[in-house]
């Protein structure tokens, strides 16, 4: 069977063979670390053996949660933001159709996300859309008081009762939170929703494998066990004692050895627009681990070919302190070649009978040599094919591999204090009780 693979070879000459021998000793000294939980932020390890300790009951429970809710409504809004949004958005987006949204048989169970924006035409414009449609909603939110989608869940609940009576609304209503803190989950317990538990060692951004990824991946018809499976598969190739066979290992290391070469942004490509939430994930994911004490890898990410027509120029040809990672899928889904044509106007028919996977996988080693070229060290992600089970495998490697980086970098990977600063602003000019320094504070700023 095929696994993900990290090929480093057009890094490698950016570093240095010998040079980055020596990563092998400082990735395992951080990956006994991680194992032995003894490094930084040792108490939000719950991810690290998550996919091989899920209980069978919860998966089945998870099943059967999304089918009632399926049952019930032609829309599922999930409500969240951050982890408690990208992780499921990514992985739906990479599975469903590129067309799903304007295929008349998938217009029932639709599911939209809300909660990850403040902007008041999306929400109006939501509200509108769902006027005359039976919803449900999937509210999740670990810490329970995040202001994004406590505002959008105020919104909807208050829509859906209006629609449907509070009775029935709280039938269709599930909670992601914490076990007993925060508002949402004292709402969940006297509104009798149907909840589910987000473990305190499990930070957002670690928590796609959770009910906060599962259900609305499991709304979306996807099948969360092949997930899973994939996502114990890479645990266990993430435990190979071989540094250069370990991808795990590869990946982490030759990342920081680059950023030790002043790499300080990595741009994560691909060349399948189903996989561009998978970069938004992976954006989260690495920089909100890694950007801190004025230290990290910038995140980035690019669809090619598309942007090859955009900001291809500037990986060519800008400043010189960035890096590429490329995810490449080995199988098309589909088959589909360049038909001939007698007059040949276009001047196409030396391509045809070939396959567009084909001319697409060109795109990428012609792209990849340019860069190369242009002094982009280039690491290959290879994917068998884009399926749950591939998906699985691929958010547990980014997820290891980020908290060994954060750990070679000497920083707490676990934590995001960064995002307070500008809530605490926020509230301060809303006014919010309990912020009244802050409110005049930040006002004699505003007003100087
Ligand atoms: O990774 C993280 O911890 C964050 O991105 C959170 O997921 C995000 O801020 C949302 O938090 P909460 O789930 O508490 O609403």
């Amino acid at each position: 069977m095929k696994n993900i693979q990290v090929d480093i070879k057009n890094a490698l000459p950016f570093i240095g063979k010998d040079n980055f021998e020596k990563y092998e000793k400082l990735v395992k000294v951080q990956n006994k670390n991680l194992m032995n939980k003894t490094g930084k932020g040792n108490d939000f390890l719950g991810w690290l053996n998550l996919p091989e300790a899920i209980p069978q009951n919860l998966i089945d429970d998870i099943n059967v949660t999304a089918k009632k809710l399926k049952e019930k409504s032609e829309v599922i809004v999930v409500v969240g933001i951050g982890g408690s949004y990208l992780g499921a958005k990514a992985v739906i987006e990479s599975l469903n159709d590129n067309f799903h949204q304007y295929k008349h048989d998938t217009k029932k169970n639709r599911i939209l996300f809300a909660g990850q924006n403040l902007s008041e035409d999306y929400h109006s414009e939501l509200l509108e859309y769902l006027k005359d449609k039976p919803f449900s909603i999937i509210v999740i939110s670990k810490s329970g008081t995040t202001t994004e989608p406590a505002i959008a869940f105020r919104l909807l609940r208050k829509n859906l009762e209006d629609k449907v009576g509070k009775a029935e609304a709280s039938k269709r209503i599930v909670a992601i939170t914490d076990a007993s803190k925060g508002a949402l989950r004292n709402l969940a317990d006297q509104e009798g929703y149907k909840s589910f538990v987000i473990d305190d060692d499990i930070g957002g951004r670690y928590s796609v494998l959770t009910p906060v990824g599962l259900l609305p991946i499991a709304c979306s018809g996807h099948n969360i066990q092949n997930l899973i499976d994939g996502a114990v598969s890479m645990l266990k190739l993430s435990q190979d004692g071989n540094f250069n066979t370990n991808p795990v290992y590869q990946y982490s290391a030759i990342r920081h050895a680059l950023y030790c070469k002043n790499k300080t942004t990595e741009i994560l490509a691909n060349y399948n627009p189903k996989l561009n939430f998978i970069s938004e994930w992976w954006k989260q994911l690495f920089g909100e681990s890694e950007g801190k004490e004025n230290k990290g890898i910038f995140t980035a990410s690019v669809s090619f070919t598309t942007d090859l027509h955009s900001l291809g120029q500037y990986i060519q040809e800008g400043l010189r302190n960035i890096f590429e990672t490329v995810i490449s899928v080995e199988k098309t889904k589909s088959n589909l070649q360049i038909t001939s044509d007698e007059d040949n106007f276009d001047k196409l028919n030396y391509l045809a009978n070939k396959k567009i996977g084909h001319i697409n996988k060109m795109a990428e080693l012609g792209a990849t040599l340019a860069h190369l070229d242009g002094n982009v060290p280039n690491i290959r992600i290879t994917i068998p094919e884009i399926n749950e089970f591939y998906i699985g495998q691929l958010l547990y490697f980014f997820e290891k591999s980020c908290a060994i980086s954060g750990y070679l970098l000497g920083i707490n990977p676990f934590n995001q204090p960064g995002v307070e600063a500008y809530k605490k602003n926020m509230f301060a000019l809303l006014e919010k009780p309990g912020f009244e320094e802050e409110t005049n504070n930040i006002r004699k700023r505003i007003n100087k």
